[in-house]
């Protein structure tokens, strides 16, 4: 039997340590603001955007709100931020992806001033991530290794795989562990003999988008399995990229899907905007 990783309860306890440095902070005056863009109305991202508000009301800080319509000019957009960059009120930026298909997503990301990218998407924050310099560090992957780090789970040494590329998940991802002094392998879909290198894991991070690939045939016996997958299963039911059945009794330790990985980017991305605020 695998210990279930509650990210949950997890994320709860980063939010209520970051309500209080929140509280700390407007002893002394300050306040912090987060504005939210979101452009068009993709259900999905609504969701992933209501839930962020609904974080930041729960640690006390503001948040600003932009609907923008779909198909906004992208100079409207890239002015907006510039507006945002200037206002000192407003600590940190979070435009949400994807951006409808006229839009420059690297230019966007390129426009929000790295001082307030609280998403860690700048080119100058992923740089600063991969030579151990001060910056942002995107979501998902700095909360996995709060999940691990929080759970007791030994990195140093460790073998680590990271199944997926993204520049959102898979390449930070493997920058943090190895900066933990993980031995970081980052597979893919063109590596081959995958399940041979995916086996060899001590610590193994799904995020490939494929729902439920990962079977026990690509996981060593007692390893930690980390699942970044939000997918649809053929019911329509939330899925993870991790065959969770298949491989929860041969695992010392996975993440469910729903309440693993996804409550501890909103965390993550709440203690960016309070460290934005100082
Ligand atoms: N779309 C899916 N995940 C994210 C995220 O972490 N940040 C932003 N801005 N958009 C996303």
């Amino acid at each position: 039997m695998a210990r279930i990783i509650d990210g949950k309860k997890i994320s709860l306890q980063i939010k209520d340590e970051l309500k209080e440095r929140v509280q700390a902070l407007k002893e002394k005056g300050r306040e912090v603001t987060l504005a939210v863009i979101q452009v068009g109305e993709d259900p999905a991202s609504s969701v992933y955007v209501r839930n962020k508000k609904k974080g930041c009301e729960y640690i006390g800080i503001g948040s600003l709100s932009y609907e923008l319509p779909e198909d906004i000019p992208m100079q409207e957009l890239l002015a907006l931020i510039g507006e945002l960059n200037e206002r000192e009120d407003v600590n940190g930026i979070l435009v949400q992806l994807p951006l409808p298909s006229h839009m420059d997503e690297d230019a966007v990301i390129r426009a929000i001033s790295p001082q307030k990218d609280v998403d860690g998407f700048h080119p100058q924050s992923v740089g600063a991530l991969c030579i151990g310099q001060p910056g942002f560090v995107s979501c998902t992957p700095a909360g996995i290794i709060q999940l691990l780090k929080r759970s007791g789970i030994e990195i140093a040494g460790k073998e680590c795989v990271v199944l997926g590329r993204s520049n959102i998940v898979g390449k930070p991802m493997g920058i943090l562990l190895l900066r933990e002094n993980g031995t970081v392998t980052i597979a893919h879909s063109k590596t081959e003999n995958l399940k041979e290198v995916t086996s060899r894991a001590d610590i193994l991070i799904a995020a490939v988008g494929k729902p439920k690939m990962v079977t026990r045939e690509y996981v060593k016996e007692g390893a930690v399995v980390i699942d970044v997958g939000i997918n649809r299963d053929g019911d329509n039911k939330l899925c993870g990229d991790v065959d969770f059945e298949d491989v929860e009794p041969v695992c010392s330790a996975i993440t469910p899907v729903p309440g693993g990985v996804g409550p501890m980017t909103i965390a993550m991305l709440l203690y960016n905007c309070v460290a934005s605020a100082g």
